[in-house]
């Protein structure tokens, strides 16, 4: 399947795999990109930019496919060393780059000037028209569906995506509650040009992260999602557990009182306990409502054949059918 973004990436398939805190790594990236999708290393799991350095030249010893690495742009105070981690990526000869969070207008010159392609990851189109704008190449459409921080304007992707075709000149995906060929085929329908998938990716052969992860999303429905940290304005959108019920019973109890102190016990630095141990129950872990649609743990070349013959089949049969009775 040909569309602008296989084109920009120079990629077979038209599915990437989201950055991902502690689940992205050198392993699941090359998985993806072997497969013909692009594969993305998080960047900010990494603690320094020479471990980044490090995660990129594993990624190149697995894969000789183009892959990219996430710079998640996070609102904190003490923001990691980004001019480190840009310098690891170029350096690397990595050529695209998933950008979220904040706008990455500052560091847009340096990336241009290695000749990096850069992803733009945004949740409304008023971010997309902007990163567009600052020459941004594609964007990430994330709806309110997504796994991770789906913003603070709850538009799901049945409105969001086609709002984003209507007012976008540069190619966009779609990301956000994507799980298999129906997904691709209405994303395109919508005026994408290919899909984004995070949570899919977790419940996959390859995904290094505890096999109580993968379990834990092929057990939940579309249900078993919260949203957390909405009265900070940093809404993230969570798989329910213990921790996560304290967390919302601490929001209801103190309103807009809460600070991110209150909370810190439910979301810092839960990630390794939960993706690398396994303790599911450690704290507030990003995920999906699409998990409802994930029922198997397929390699990442299974999960994308299957994606791309099942699209395939509902363009050329269910849909054409429509027209020729
Ligand atoms: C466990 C997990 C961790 C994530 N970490 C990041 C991250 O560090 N940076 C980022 O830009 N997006 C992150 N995301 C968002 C994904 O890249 C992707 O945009 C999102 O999962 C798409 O929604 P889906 O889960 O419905 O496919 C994360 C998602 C999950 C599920």
């Amino acid at each position: 399947m040909k569309t602008k973004i296989t084109k920009l990436f120079n990629i077979e398939h038209p599915i990437i795999q989201g950055g991902m805190h502690f689940v992205a790594f050198a392993e699941l990236a090359a998985a993806v990109s072997n497969a013909g999708g692009l594969g993305i290393i998080t960047g900010l799991t990494q603690k320094t930019p020479a471990d980044l350095a490090n995660e990129i030249s594993r990624c190149q010893k697995l894969t000789d496919k183009p892959f990219g690495v996430n710079l998640t742009f996070l609102p904190t105070v003490n923001a990691p060393d980004y001019p480190g981690y840009i310098s690891a990526i170029i350096d690397g000869g990595v050529k695209i780059v998933e950008t979220a969070g904040r706008n990455p207008q500052e560091y847009m010159p340096s990336l241009k000037k290695a000749g990096i392609k850069v992803i733009h990851k945004c949740t409304s189109v008023r971010h997309a028209l902007k990163a567009e704008q600052i020459g941004c190449d594609a964007v990430s459409v994330d709806g309110f569906e997504c796994g991770g921080h789906p913003g603070e304007d709850d538009i799901p992707n049945m409105i969001l995506l086609p709002r984003a075709s209507e007012e976008l000149k540069i190619p966009f995906v779609a990301s956000g509650g994507m799980a298999d060929g129906r997904s691709l085929v209405a994303a395109l329908s919508f005026g994408a040009d290919g899909i984004n998938m995070g949570t899919r990716f977790i419940a996959t052969k390859e995904a290094p992260v505890h096999d109580n992860v993968k379990k834990a999303i092929v057990s939940a429905t579309e249900l078993d999602t919260r949203l957390i940290m909405r009265p900070l304005k940093n809404t993230e959108r969570v798989i329910n557990n213990p921790a996560v019920e304290r967390l919302l019973e601490k929001e209801q109890r103190l309103g807009n009182n809460i600070k991110f102190e209150d909370i810190i016990e439910e979301v810092a630095g839960v990630y390794p306990k939960i993706m690398m141990e396994g303790t599911m129950d450690a704290g507030a872990w990003s995920c999906g409502m699409v998990a409802g649609l994930i029922h198997d743990i397929p390699s990442c070349d299974e999960l994308i054949q299957r994606i791309i013959a099942e699209a395939e089949s509902i363009i050329q049969r269910r849909l054409s059918g429509f027209l020729n009775n």
